[in-house]
C-alpha cells in the first residue's frame, strides 16, 4: 500500500478558524464576505472582534506603517514580522499574507519558499499575490505545496508604473476581456479567491458571475462577493490623498492627535502623573531608606 498522500496536506487550520471552504459557500448563499487589512496584534484582534471573515496583512503596510510612497519597498522580513503580529491577534478570520514585490516574481521555487515562510514563521493561513500571466505558474506551484492562494488583478499597485499609474483598469472592452481571461486563468490555477481592484462595476459583476470562487472588491463595486478596505483608510489614520473608493468610518487620527496634545500639556503643566498613578512604599521602609541615604549624604558632604 502506498503511504504517499494523493494531495499535499494543507496547513492545519487552528480551532475556530473560518474554514476556507466556507468562502465559496458564502458566495453561493450570496452572503457578503468581509475582509480588512491589519498590520499588528491589536489590529488582528479588533478585526476578529468586529466579525471580519478575512484579514489581509497587505503590503500596503509599506505606505501605511512604514512611510514609503508605494508598496514596492516592502520586504519579506517586514511582512513576516507584521503577519506574525496579526496572527497572534486574529483567531477566527483567515489571515492572508501579501507576498511583497520581489518575493515571487523570480521563480516558482522562490515563490513557494517565501509562501512557506509566511505559513511556518508567521502563522499565515494563506498568501496573496498580484498579477496573472507569468504569475499563474507561481499560483499553481504554491497551491501544489498546500498553501491557499488569493489572486489580485485590476489595479495591481506593485506594477503601477507599468499600468501608467494608480488608475482604474479594464475600462475598454479589450482590457475588460483581458481581465476576465486573467480571472478565469487564476481560478483554473487554483486560487481560492480573487481581489479585484479599481475595476468598473459591470466588469467586476461579469467576472464575479463567471467564477465559482469569490471575488473581493476594492473600488470594484457591490457586484463583488466581498469587500476589502485598508485599515488606515477606514479609520481615518492615513494622511495622504484617499482613493475614490475609500469610505472613512472614523477619524481615529484626530482622536489620537487630541489625546497626545492633552497628554503633552498635562506633563508640561505638571497635571500628570497624579497620586493615583504612582506607587507607595511601606512607611518603615521609607524611614530606613531616608536614614540610609541621609547618612550617605552626610559622608559626601564631609568629603566635599
Ligand atoms: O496591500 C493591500 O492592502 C492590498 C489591498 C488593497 C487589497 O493589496
Amino acid at each position: 500500500m502506498s503511504i504517499r498522500p494523493q494531495k499535499p496536506a494543507p496547513a492545519t487550520p487552528a480551532p475556530g478558524k473560518v474554514p476556507l471552504t466556507e468562502l465559496a459557500e458564502m458566495k453561493a448563499r450570496r452572503q457578503p464576505i468581509v475582509m480588512v487589512t491589519a498590520y499588528d496584534t491589536p489590529g488582528g484582534r479588533l478585526a476578529d472582534e468586529a466579525g471580519a471573515d478575512l484579514v489581509l496583512v497587505g503590503d500596503s503596510a509599506a505606505m501605511t506603517m512604514l512611510g514609503h510612497d508605494s508598496t514596492v519597498p516592502a520586504t519579506m522580513d517586514e511582512m513576516l514580522m507584521l503577519t506574525g503580529a496579526v496572527t497572534r491577534g486574529a483567531r477566527r478570520p483567515l489571515v492572508i499574507a501579501d507576498m511583497p514585490f520581489g518575493s515571487f516574481q523570480v521563480s516558482d521555487e522562490e515563490a513557494v519558499r517565501n509562501a512557506i515562510r509566511f505559513v511556518k514563521e508567521a502563522g499565515a493561513d494563506a498568501v496573496k499575490l498580484e498579477g496573472a500571466g507569468a504569475m499563474l505558474s507561481r499560483v499553481r506551484a504554491i497551491v501544489a505545496s498546500g498553501i491557499p492562494v488569493m489572486g489580485h488583478i485590476g489595479l495591481t499597485p506593485q506594477s503601477a508604473t507599468m499600468l501608467g499609474g494608480y488608475k482604474a483598469q479594464g475600462r475598454s472592452a479589450e482590457k475588460a476581456v483581458g481581465l476576465l481571461d486573467d480571472a478565469r486563468a487564476l481560478e483554473a490555477a487554483g486560487c481560492f479567491s480573487l481581489v479585484l481592484e479599481a475595476v468598473p462595476a459591470p466588469v467586476a459583476g461579469r467576472i464575479t458571475r463567471e467564477l465559482s470562487i469569490p471575488t473581493i472588491g476594492i473600488g470594484a463595486s457591490a457586484e463583488c462577493d466581498g469587500q476589502v478596505l485598508v485599515w488606515h483608510d477606514i479609520l481615518g489614520l492615513y494622511e495622504g490623498r484617499a482613493a475614490r473608493f475609500v469610505k472613512r468610518y472614523a477619524e481615529v487620527g484626530e482622536t489620537i492627535r487630541t489625546a497626545l496634545t492633552e497628554y503633552a500639556a498635562d506633563v508640561r503643566e505638571r497635571r500628570f502623573p497624579e497620586e493615583q498613578h504612582t506607587y507607595a512604599m511601606p512607611a518603615e521602609e521609607l524611614a530606613l531608606f531616608e536614614a540610609a541615604t541621609s547618612e550617605r549624604r552626610e559622608h559626601a558632604d564631609d568629603r566635599g
